[in-house]
């Protein structure tokens, strides 16, 4: 029998908080599984931020969608409440290791508030039920990017989701609107609603996010880290993101909810480094896919070149007669290779 799918809604209380970065980088990490296709929803229409965060700096992909198929938008103008308006229809692109259902056509669009604002709670549910039911039932995965603070719109999605993650920051104004959204949440629907702290501070070591969080309904804490922030909707997002704690972070935070819902869909945490350092690793991760074929080419020459310009013929009777040796000479270069080139990105950074 295969699994029921999972409807996953990503809110929180304020503004800014991480949802639209988690939504994706979680959607990655599923995605990634065998038998877990995951989409990813962008809900938050107006602000739209994980449409541009996934195709803005593509400069030529300003269309993201065919015109004539439906964005989230669509949905919410054309208040679609029937599932054969849109069965088939959906605009769902194509993105790395999962799908995105994006929020517009063209990331430029001009929508009129007024019109993509359901009018009542009804109406909320039922484009929302019409949409979830429209996707295709291949995605074990759904994931609901949803906008902040609390409307109809997210409470219609609290009540049609699986579960609801509320993401907050630490400071006490994050903390008391969470608080409100939780309550408030909880009145309407039996949704089980976790909360996750992002944008943590003094976490430094993958063994702090061991440590149990404090309640049953916490999910633990992903650490503040510049180099996201940094990347946040550049080129190189993906490859910076998968080496560094927040990604750590997030897996064992959903490890924990997986646990909770016995939704029996663990994600990997025992990565280990391929250099055999978190630290060197994460600092050669910097390197570009140029620089890291530069990298390997250019280590070869050299070994080769240097081998036999200090040892001429001699090396050809090392290498047949002290593998040994060659093998030393070898790691030998590689090493003070990659290392000279590490360093000097770091400092050219
Ligand atoms: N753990 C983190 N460390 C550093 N920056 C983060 C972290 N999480 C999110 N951010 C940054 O915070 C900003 C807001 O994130 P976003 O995902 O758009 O929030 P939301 O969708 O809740 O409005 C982005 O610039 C993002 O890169
Ligand atoms: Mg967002």
């Amino acid at each position: 029998m295969t699994p029921k799918r999972t409807v996953i809604n990503v809110v929180s209380g304020k503004g800014g908080t991480g949802k639209t970065l988690l939504s994706c980088v979680l959607a990655d990490s599923l995605g990634n599984l065998p038998d877990a296709e995951t989409i990813v929803v962008d809900l938050d229409v107006f602000v739209r931020g994980l449409t541009s965060l996934l195709y803005y700096h593509r400069a030529e992909r300003l269309r993201i969608a065919d015109a004539e198929k439906l964005c989230v938008a669509d949905l919410f103008v054309r208040k679609l409440k029937s599932r054969d308006s849109i069965a088939g229809n959906l605009a769902i692109a194509k993105y790395r290791s999962f799908d995105v259902m994006p929020a517009v056509s063209t990331i430029n669009q001009v929508l009129e508030y007024d019109d993509i604002v359901p009018n009542n709670h009804r109406e909320a549910r039922d484009i929302v039920q019409n949409l979830l039911a429209s996707i295709p039932e291949a995605y074990r995965f759904i994931i609901l990017d949803s906008r902040a603070g609390y409307d109809e719109l997210i409470s219609a999605t609290h009540e049609l989701s699986d579960v609801s993650i509320c993401v907050e920051e630490q400071d006490p104004i994050s903390r008391i609107t969470s608080d409100n959204l939780i309550a408030q949440l909880g009145t309407s629907s039996k949704t089980p609603l976790f909360r996750l702290v992002n944008k943590a501070r003094g976490i430094t070591a993958l063994e702090q996010l061991e440590e149990s969080p404090r309640g049953v309904t916490d999910l633990g804490v992903i650490p503040f880290d510049m180099d996201v922030l940094n990347s946040f909707g550049a080129s190189n997002f993906w490859e910076e993101i998968s080496r560094t704690l927040y990604r750590s972070a997030l897996i064992h935070a959903w490890n924990r909810l997986s646990a909770k819902l016995d939704l029996r869909v663990d994600l990997p945490t025992n990565r280990i480094s391929p250099v055999g350092s978190d630290w060197l690793e994460s600092k050669a991760g910097m390197l570009s896919w140029r620089d890291r074929v530069y990298l390997i080419y250019g280590s070869f020459l050299a070994i080769a070149g240097l081998g036999y310009g200090l040892y001429g013929e001699q090396i050809i009777h090392i290498i047949r007669g002290e593998p040994l040796r060659a093998m030393s000479l070898f790691m030998g270069g590689v090493g003070l290779i990659s290392t000279l080139l590490v360093f000097l990105r770091i400092f050219r950074k």
